[in-house]
């Protein structure tokens, strides 16, 4: 091989499945539309996404809540608890056209003064802690979002610093669930894999541009929330998965 060539060898783009990609499939490309796309969510998912609204309206009210904090907000699904419990809202999203279309939404809706939005990452919360309202913010990490993350403990022990009440639905490990959750993924993408055993007792999908999302089993959730220094104070769970209501131990 000449040397040219092995220049071209060693700058060949990462493999679609590898590491390398790991944020582009959310922050950059056009993944955060398709998998938010209610066109690509079998049937089933709207039971789940129900479950989850009325988790957090009634974690808001039941806490006490004085705002809403949702991540990975997308086009601000809680917003509606928000309005509902009548306290200001943020959306934060690792997606800049996400945001962008969110206060498009906003202003359309006259919420400017309730409702505001900032791009940022879950993981990140010392970075966009300050710009949040509230000082008994609910936080919401909805659909299966902590599945999503690099490093769901990093980000749990950022939230739990902020203090606050979390509430995070995450999908169950249950073969039906892995069912209707490949049929979902492989509407919103190329290059699906076939699901692994992930690090939370759940099923790990990969697919191009650095897709990743995991599902959890209950014991090893509770695990992994007990590690992170956080109480359960209420769960709720469908066939899906399940919503919880946590905070500082
Ligand atoms: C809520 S998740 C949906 C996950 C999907 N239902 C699943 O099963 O894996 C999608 C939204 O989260 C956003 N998102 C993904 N990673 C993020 C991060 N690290 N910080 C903030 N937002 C993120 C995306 O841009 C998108 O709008």
């Amino acid at each position: 091989m000449t040397g040219t060539g092995l220049l071209a060898a060693t700058q060949s783009p990462p493999h679609p499945l590898s590491a390398e990609h790991l944020d582009h499939f959310y922050r950059d490309g056009s993944g955060a539309c398709a998998i938010m796309s209610v066109a690509h969510f079998p049937d089933e998912i709207l039971t789940f996404l129900q479950m989850e609204c009325l988790a957090a309206f009634k974690t808001a009210v039941a806490e006490h809540c004085d705002a809403v904090v949702e991540l990975g907000c997308f086009d601000g699904r809680a917003l509606e608890v928000a309005r509902a419990a009548g306290v200001p809202y943020c959306g934060v999203d690792i997606n800049s056209g996400a945001v962008a279309a969110l206060r498009e939404r906003i202003c359309d809706e006259g919420l400017e003064a309730q409702a505001t939005t900032l791009v940022g990452d879950a993981q990140e919360s010392v970075r966009w802690s300050t710009h949040v309202p509230g000082r008994r913010p609910l936080i919401v990490l909805p659909f299966n979002l902590l599945g999503n993350l690099p490093d769901p403990r990093r980000a749990l022990l950022g939230l739990r610093a902020l203090g606050g009440t979390v509430l995070i639905s995450v999908f169950n490990e249950q073969p039906r669930t892995t069912a209707v959750r490949r049929a979902y993924y492989a509407r919103c993408m190329t290059g699906l894999a076939e699901p692994a055993e992930g690090r939370y007792g759940g099923a790990v999908f990969r697919g191009a541009q650095g897709f990743r999302s995991e599902s959890f089993s209950a014991p090893a959730l509770h695990r992994l929330l007990r590690e992170c220094g956080l109480e359960i104070r209420s769960e709720t769970a469908n066939r899906l998965g399940r919503s919880l209501t946590v905070g500082r131990a």
